[in-house]
C-alpha cells in the first residue's frame, strides 16, 4: 500500500508536562534498528518472565546494555547478567545508542545515559497492563521509548492508577520520552490487534532505555 507519510518529517506533540511524542523519530532508522534486535536477540533470547505473582507475561523481553530488568520469585530487578544464559547481557548496538541519545535531545534531555535497554516483543493480543517505571535507581533520568511495527494503543495516565488515562496510538518510527514530572506516570499497552507490518511482520517492537543504575 502507497503511504503518503512514509518519508514525512518527523513532528512532536506534547503529552505532559516533562513527556512528549516524537512521531516517527526511529523510522528512518528502523531497520538497522531491528538487525540490532535481532543480533541481541540470538545472544539472549526473547522469553516471557514470570512475575513474583506467578503469571507469565504476555509480551516476549529480552536486554542489551550493561543492565537489564527481569523477575524473579522475589520481585523485579536490573541485574548485569541474563537468568536465561548466565552471560552479560548483549552490548547496546550503536545504532540503539545513537537513536536514544537524538531522541532524547529532541526532547530536552540532552544528559541522558542510558545503560539499560528492555526490549519487548508483542504479539497479537499481548499487553501491558497498567504499571509504573520505578524499579530504577534515579528517578531524575528520562524513559525513551522506541515503537516498531505493528500500532498499539499506548495509556498514559499521572501519579495514580486511577487517574484519568490518554489513549495514543503509537506507529511505527514513534518515540514516547517522559521524565521530570511525569517520570512516574503510569503507563501501558492495549492488546496488540492482528496485523503484518513490512519490517516487523505481525509483531510490535518496542525499545525502552533507562538509567537504571545511580551514576554518583
Ligand atoms: C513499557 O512500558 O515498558 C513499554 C511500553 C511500550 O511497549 O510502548
Ligand atoms: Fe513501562
Amino acid at each position: 500500500m502507497l503511504d503518503l507519510f512514509a518519508d514525512a518529517e518527523p513532528w512532536q506533540e506534547p503529552l505532559a508536562p516533562g513527556a512528549v511524542i516524537l512521531r516517527r523519530f526511529a523510522q528512518a532508522r528502523a531497520s538497522a534498528l531491528m538487525q540490532g534486535i535481532e543480533q541481541v536477540a540470538s545472544a539472549s533470547p526473547f522469553r516471557q518472565m514470570v512475575t513474583p505473582g506467578g503469571y507469565t507475561m504476555s509480551v516476549a523481553m529480552t536486554n542489551c546494555g550493561g543492565l537489564g530488568w527481569t523477575t524473579n520469585t522475589r520481585g523485579y530487578l536490573y541485574s548485569p547478567v541474563d537468568p536465561l544464559t548466565d552471560a552479560h547481557w548483549p552490548p547496546m548496538p550503536d545504532v540503539f545508542a545513537a537513536l536514544c541519545h537524538d531522541a532524547a535531545c529532541a526532547a530536552g534531555y540532552p544528559d541522558f545515559q542510558p545503560d539499560a535497554c528492555l526490549i519487548n516483543r508483542y504479539a497479537v493480543g499481548a499487553k501491558l497492563s497498567l504499571h509504573q517505571d520505578k524499579d530504577e535507581a534515579d528517578l531524575r533520568a528520562p524513559i525513551v521509548s522506541v515503537s516498531l511495527g505493528l500500532p498499539a494503543v499506548f495509556q498514559f495516565g499521572g501519579l495514580r492508577r486511577n487517574d484519568p488515562l490518554q489513549r495514543l496510538l503509537l506507529e511505527h518510527g514513534d518515540v514516547v520520552v517522559w521524565g521530570g514530572p511525569s517520570r512516574l506516570f503510569y503507563h501501558g499497552i492495549q492488546p496488540l490487534k492482528p496485523g503484518v507490518h513490512p519490517l516487523t511482520g505481525d509483531c510490535r517492537y518496542n525499545l525502552t532505555f533507562r538509567q537504571a543504575a545511580n551514576n554518583e
